[in-house]
């Protein structure tokens, strides 16, 4: 008879690259996917806080490497790629993690410059990086790429319009890489969480009364700690996610009811 058991979720054998992955959401994404059995290549730009997760993994016995790249910065990006290959031989998996919101408050007040941060490291990053990587995951013979959106992406915050207008575009993005892609076994992905307590997200919540106020209209009741990201980023990456593609899931507490 036919089993019907979900597939694994082990990554043994894999190797993935993650940017943004010194802290907040992208480390516990790293960590998860290294406990999975993936090698992980943690990017961001500050190389020693990279390191320090890359060490915490391999003190745990995971297979992790360190390298600094600002993703708005295309040599840096096939920098980045180069490193990976050249270290663990190919690429498996990508988590385009690494976001940026430079400032908050309503769209007249916002310029060209900002408009052009925000698309630089939110959307354009994501898009060369996944082209840079795309022959890799072909060589595999397939592969995953993970963006992290936002709820952002559906449902825009006062004060945070140009970085809704990214997150959107970035849904799109991984629509337009699923359909083309999927040809070749490429699955391609949005994780979109909602207010996740980071460095990212302290001035919402260091606000205590903005804080109570969000939280009081929350399903759940609470803002989300990291390593609630990565339970579904690793269900993404890996063959348990075999049917999954061109898709967004929020991991939000309900925020989307709200
Ligand atoms: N926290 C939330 O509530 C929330 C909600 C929805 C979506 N998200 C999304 O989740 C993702 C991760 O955010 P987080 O909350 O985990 O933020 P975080 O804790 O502040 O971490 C951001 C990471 O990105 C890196 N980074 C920032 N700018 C970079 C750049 N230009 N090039 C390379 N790396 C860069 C940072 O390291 P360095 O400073 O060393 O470069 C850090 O590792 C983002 O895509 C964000 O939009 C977050």
């Amino acid at each position: 008879m036919e089993h019907h058991l979900p597939k694994s979720l082990s990554l043994s054998g894999k190797v993935a690259v993650i940017t943004g992955a010194s802290k907040g959401i992208g480390a516990a994404i790293a960590e998860a996917l290294a406990a999975a059995g993936a090698a992980v290549v943690l990017s961001s730009r500050r190389l020693e806080a990279v390191e320090e997760v890359a060490e915490t993994i391999r003190r745990s016995g995971g297979e992790a490497s360190a390298f600094a790249c600002h993703v708005g910065d295309e040599l840096q990006l096939e920098a980045l790629v180069e490193h990976a290959v050249g270290l663990y031989g190919g690429i498996d998996i990508l988590v385009n993690n690494a976001a940026a919101n430079p400032a908050y408050g309503p769209l007249q007040t916002a310029d060209g410059p900002l408009f052009d941060k925000i698309m630089q490291i939110n959307l354009r990053a994501p898009f060369l990086l996944s082209n840079l990587v795309y022959p890799h995951l072909r060589t595999r013979g397939g592969g995953a790429i993970l963006h992290i959106g936002s709820v952002e992406g559906s449902k825009p915050s006062p004060g945070m319009a140009l970085y809704s207008v990214s997150k959107a575009a970035l849904e799109m993005l991984t629509k337009a890489q699923a359909r083309e892609w999927g040809g070749e076994g490429i699955r391609v992905n949005a994780l979109c969480p909602g207010l996740v307590q980071t460095r990212f997200s302290a001035a919402i919540w260091q606000n205590e009364s903005l804080l109570r106020e969000l939280t009081d209209r929350l399903p759940l009741g609470r803002m989300a700690q990291p390593g609630e990201m990565a339970a579904l980023a690793l269900l993404l990456c890996s063959g348990a996610g075999s049917y999954l593609t061109g898709a967004t899931f929020a991991a939000d507490g309900g925020w989307l009811l709200t």
